[in-house]
């Protein structure tokens, strides 16, 4: 992602994207967020839509699942919040092109397991842990635009992104995807353990108190259950050209 003050040529920023300094008007990068649930294609989404566009992703999720790979790695009890926190406080991470580093280590693979999601939705609804990632997720918005996904980027971390998505999929559409998924990259997996392990992860990320999984009111909720992934791009990517007044 380029950093910069001025907006890149044809990448107009939709109404209210400027702020003006004592330097003048400064070009605010805009932001989409895709929140949702686990497995609703949001990561797939979101790097689809940032491709189009030209933007960069956050993948906020990566950030929790290093935070409970830290907590694995270092020996860290779960259950002790303030250890917990300094771990996500003290992550030293690196994203680059093709993946991300945890202490200079390669942990693509890793961080996507299923046990490292699982902590990480335990480990989520700590405060400490919420308020430590919040400036490093806050840090992506670079121009000429970013795409968000999590579960609180259009209501907590991106409040005021011009474009809010709140992509859903039946809880049976989206174990069948991440089945299919993890069987395609040689890990064995179970349709019912699975299944059960997201109805659980959905509860704990709906029903915590602090930045829960929920539609921010402004967000357009699309439902991917009967849609191609290109068919989801090209709904959110319609929504975007309205957002900046190009269309419908
Ligand atoms: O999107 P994911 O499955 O990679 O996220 C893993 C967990 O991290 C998810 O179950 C809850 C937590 N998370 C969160 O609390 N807030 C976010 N913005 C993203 C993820």
């Amino acid at each position: 992602m380029s950093a910069g003050q001025n907006r890149l040529p044809g990448v107009p920023a939709p109404s209210g994207a400027e702020t003006t300094t004592d330097h003048g008007p400064v070009a605010v990068a805009p932001v989409i967020t895709i929140d949702g649930p686990t497995a609703s294609g949001k990561g797939t989404v979101a790097h689809r839509v940032a491709t189009a566009l030209g933007f960069g992703v956050l993948d906020s999720g990566a950030l929790y699942r290093l935070t409970a790979l830290a907590v694995l790695q270092r020996g860290v009890d779960p259950a002790d919040v303030a250890a917990v926190e300094l771990a996500a406080r003290s992550l030293k991470v690196v994203f680059h092109p093709t993946g991300v580093t945890l202490d200079g280590a390669e942990v693509s693979d890793l961080i996507r397991q299923e046990h490292v999601g699982n902590l990480a939705s335990r480990l989520a609804p700590n405060p400490g842990v919420r308020a430590a990632l919040l400036e490093r997720q806050r840090a992506f918005r670079q121009l000429p635009g970013l795409v968000a996904d999590g579960r609180d980027m259009g209501t907590i971390v991106f409040p005021e992104a011009p474009l809010k998505i709140f992509l859903v999929a039946d809880v049976r559409a989206r174990a069948e995807r991440r089945c299919k998924q993890l069987i395609e990259k040689g890990i064995s997996a179970n349709l019912d353990d699975l299944l059960r392990d997201m109805r659980e992860r959905d509860a704990r990320d709906t029903g915590r108190a602090v930045a829960p999984l929920v539609a921010a009111q402004d967000a357009h909720v699309v439902d991917s259950s009967n849609l191609t992934i290109d068919q989801t791009v090209q709904a959110i990517l319609d929504l975007w050209s309205s957002a900046r007044g190009e269309g419908g």
